[in-house]
């Protein structure tokens, strides 16, 4: 009995003074000194932004940029006559900001500013983008852009676009980068990542299916909305592959797989009744949906690759893709290996749940948290696989 007791008791105490030991453990302190624990080099900074283009993104990143901690509004170039001279904050349906939207690109390029976000025209307008991304580096800014999707990997593009703006970079000390969300964020960082945690990867398919009838943007190059005849310049396969196929290259790279072709599969539904959405109307007969496959053709195979399934409104294509976990309107990555993988996510706007909002908000703010990584990086045009992981300095906050 006395044994019994003592035991007991000796039980109690060794757990005691485990949990006295595990409390003094807790009170040493947090993290350590030396070693690998390097300040990081730009902690507390706020940097200086110029954005340029107040269309659907620009207008969006410019709300963000109001009272963001990490990073300060001090320019807005526009293109549009009317928009010249107007408060930046009515522009984009806020209170006034006190900042002016100019046309006068040189004289905002002139002020202080760490980088431009250059939210421009579509890839179709190239000399217009490569013009006004060279003025920005020339102007001693660093540049990142959602603009000039060929150049989401540079090592693909063509020697005309990539080398010509590679030249500025050297000739000016500064850098570039060029993202969004698909081709950007979704279709590159994603896939890249998720195939980091398997051990052997035999396909990898990524999908865009988004419904753009609340885009607010171009998507003529689609050919959305048009007669079925009408040949949608993006229906050529060369200009699909430069204006959305560099991510196929540069998973290859990423991956260590040898490339032998990129091919396309492009196909076009016709609606059977009118379409009414909030930027038009599509008659019957015509596009009211596309799906396109880019493929990049490993050992024989198609193994990366970029699908897009876009409608204009639900009701369109009704046999095509459709989200697994979410409804609609998702991007999902489908890795066939060890392990399986598959992967969905769903971006919403938060006051009106619209996804083409959110993927425009997420396309600039790609880019926007990606200013500080590129005014530390050499001069040069750089890609997801030169950039450390951004992910979202000063975002953490109540409203
Ligand atoms: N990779 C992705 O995931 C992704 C997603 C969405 C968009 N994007 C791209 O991001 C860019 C912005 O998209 P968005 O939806 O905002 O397009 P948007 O609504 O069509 O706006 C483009 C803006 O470009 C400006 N602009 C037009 N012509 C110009 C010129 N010659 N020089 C300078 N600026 C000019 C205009 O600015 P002002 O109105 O200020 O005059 C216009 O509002 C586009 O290139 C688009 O293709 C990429």
């Amino acid at each position: 009995m006395l044994d019994s007791l003592k035991s007991w008791k000796t039980r109690v105490l060794d757990q005691q003074a485990k949990l006295l030991g595990f409390l003094l453990l807790l009170k040493s302190g947090r993290g350590y000194r030396g070693g690998r624990e390097a300040p990081r080099a730009d902690a507390g900074r706020r940097y200086k932004v110029i954005v340029w283009g107040t269309g659907f993104v620009g207008k969006q990143i410019i709300r963000q940029l109001r009272d963001h901690p990490r990073f300060e509004l001090v320019g807005v170039i526009v293109h549009a006559a009317d928009k010249d001279g107007q408060d930046v904050g009515e522009l984009c349906g806020l209170p006034p900001m006190g900042l002016r939207a100019s046309r006068d690109a040189r004289a905002v390029l002139a002020r202080e500013a760490d980088a431009v976000a250059y939210f421009g025209p579509t890839a179709e307008h190239l000399a217009e983008n490569l013009a006004n991304m060279t003025l920005a580096m020339r102007m001693g800014k660093h540049v990142v852009s959602t603009a000039m999707t060929p150049l989401v990997y540079p090592a693909a593009c063509p020697t005309a676009v990539a080398g010509t703006l590679q030249e500025v970079c050297l000739a000016t000390g500064k850098a570039c980068f060029t993202t969004g969300i698909d081709p950007g964020f979704a279709n590159d960082l994603v896939p890249m990542t998720l195939m980091g945690v398997c051990g052997r990867v035999e396909r990898v398919r990524v999908q865009e299916i988004l419904d753009y009838a609340s885009y607010a943007g171009d998507y003529a190059p689609m050919g959305l909305g048009r007669p079925m005849e009408h040949r949608a310049m993006l229906e050529n396969p060369e200009v699909l592959i430069y204006g959305w196929g560099h991510t196929v290259p540069m998973m290859a790279d990423a991956l260590g797989a040898e490339l032998e072709k990129i091919d396309t599969v492009w196909e076009k539904w016709a609606t059977p009744v009118e379409i009414r959405y909030p930027h038009g109307v599509i008659p019957a007969g015509c596009c009211a949906a596309i799906r396109f496959e880019i493929r990049g053709w490993v050992k024989g195979e198609p193994r990366i690759v970029l699908e897009h399934c876009n409608r204009v409104t639900q009701a369109a294509a009704p046999d095509w893709p459709r989200g697994k976990m979410y409804p609609h309107d998702v991007y999902r990555v489908i890795i066939e290996g060890e392990p399986c993988i598959e992967q969905e996510m769903a971006l919403r706007d938060r006051a009106t749940g619209d996804p083409n909002r959110a993927g425009c908000l997420a396309t600039g703010m790609r880019a926007v948290h990606a200013i500080p990584a590129v005014c530390a990086a050499k001069p040069g045009l750089l890609s997801p696989l030169d950039l450390p992981l951004l992910p979202g300095f000063g975002n953490l906050r109540a409203r």
